[in-house]
């Protein structure tokens, strides 16, 4: 799979949905929803972001469950009423000429957490705003998050895959149409897959098999619901940093070969976060050969985010075929018009990329 003549501002067509850049928003929790319920806060946010230029806007960490919320600042599509008030948000993202997206997750043992600003800890036991944690197995993340979990039961993780199915029922009928399942960063589905979290004995632990099961069998049930002229795609940390970097990249290589036929249409590669010890080695777009391998090797289409905030990096990661999306995160909460300012650096002609008129009119005038 080549992308010849791909660059960072060539369109990016996934299964029927066509997104006017490579130029992705990677979902960021906000912390500011109550009971799960979005607000003022993320309307704007959101809305701002697309106008911003990004071809995909995806909407943070979204719960499937009241246990799977992060903090209790989290928003979550367990409820009707949740995705009623989120459909005016994809509206309004599609309406500004990006694709509307949300990730939907459960945090497993790294719920029940105080915001960053508040600590980024464990709400301690006794707490009011505490809820009891479920995970593959009875082991604490450690460090910040040192509340052990309950291990879940088989009607545990049958009960968890259908609050996905309902979840990403929610997410079609909202208007959202990009739906990413999140298996990364330590929660959930990532802590199933990790060895530092998962000692099962049973059909859900041990071999690579058995440590995959839960992701597949989430995918397997979301792709019957999810229409299938929308993109599903997944984001997965592919690597951990602990030492024993190559042995779990082989292995996230045959998970997401597992998951191209399981038919996912992208895969989010990230960093797995599953163990306090791991030693990142945080640089400018460090992740994006390893993203490019997992591509290659694998046939999916993959997007990778960590530092790629230079307009020419990003370039780069898509001309030399290593990803086909770039995601940029902080930097659009920095500036919602990164695309503009990417453009205007890398000298792209006014027609590759797309401003509303109030701004565009303006910008063009005076070059601001
Ligand atoms: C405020 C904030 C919230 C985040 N929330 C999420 C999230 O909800 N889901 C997720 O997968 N990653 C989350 N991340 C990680 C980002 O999606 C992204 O991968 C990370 O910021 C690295 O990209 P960047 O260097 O362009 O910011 C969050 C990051 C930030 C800064």
């Amino acid at each position: 799979m080549s992308n010849t003549s791909a660059h960072l501002f060539s369109p990016l067509r996934v299964k029927d949905v066509t997104l006017r850049n490579r130029i992705g928003i990677p979902p960021m929790c906000q912390y500011s929803a109550v009971d799960g319920m979005i607000n003022d806060w993320h309307r704007v946010h959101l809305a701002a972001l697309a106008r911003g230029g990004a071809g995909l806007v995806v909407v943070e960490a979204t719960a499937v469950a009241p246990e799977g919320r992060i903090s209790p600042g989290c928003t979550g599509l367990w409820s009707d009423a949740q995705a009623e008030a989120f459909a005016p948000v994809a509206a309004a993202i599609e309406r500004a000429g990006a694709v509307p997206g949300i990730q939907i997750a459960h945090a497993g043992r790294k719920a029940s957490a105080n915001r960053p600003w508040e600590g980024d800890d464990h709400i301690p036991h006794g707490d009011p705003r505490a809820w009891p944690t479920i995970a593959p197995s009875a082991v604490a993340f450690g460090a910040n998050l040192p509340r052990v979990p309950r291990e879940m039961t088989i009607g545990d993780i049958t009960r968890v895959k259908s609050d996905f199915v309902a979840a990403a029922i929610r997410a079609r009928d909202a208007g959202f149409r990009w739906l990413e399942l999140h298996f990364a960063h330590g929660y959930l589905g990532q802590s199933f897959f990790s060895v530092h979290s998962n000692q099962r004995q049973d059909a859900y632990g041990g071999s690579l098999e058995n440590r995959c099961r839960f992701l597949l069998e989430t995918l397997a049930a979301v792709r019957e619901v999810w229409p299938e002229r929308f993109p599903l795609t997944a984001r997965f940390g592919v690597v951990e940093f602990d030492g024993r970097d190559e042995q779990t990249l082989a292995e996230s290589i045959e998970l997401a070969r597992g998951f191209k036929q399981g038919g996912l249409d992208l895969l989010s590669v990230s960093i797995g976060f599953s163990t306090p010890a791991a030693k990142i080695p945080w640089a400018p777009g460090f992740l994006v050969p390893i993203a490019g391998r997992v591509r290659r090797e694998s046939g999916l289409l993959v997007a990778s985010s960590w530092g790629i905030d230079n307009p020419r990096i990003a370039d780069e990661a898509v001309l030399s075929g290593h990803l086909d999306q770039v995601l940029v995160g902080r930097a659009h909460l920095a500036n919602p018009h990164w695309p503009y300012r990417a453009a205007l650096e890398l000298g792209v002609d006014r027609a590759a990329w797309t401003l509303p008129a109030p701004y565009a009119h303006w910008l063009e005038r005076y070059r601001a």
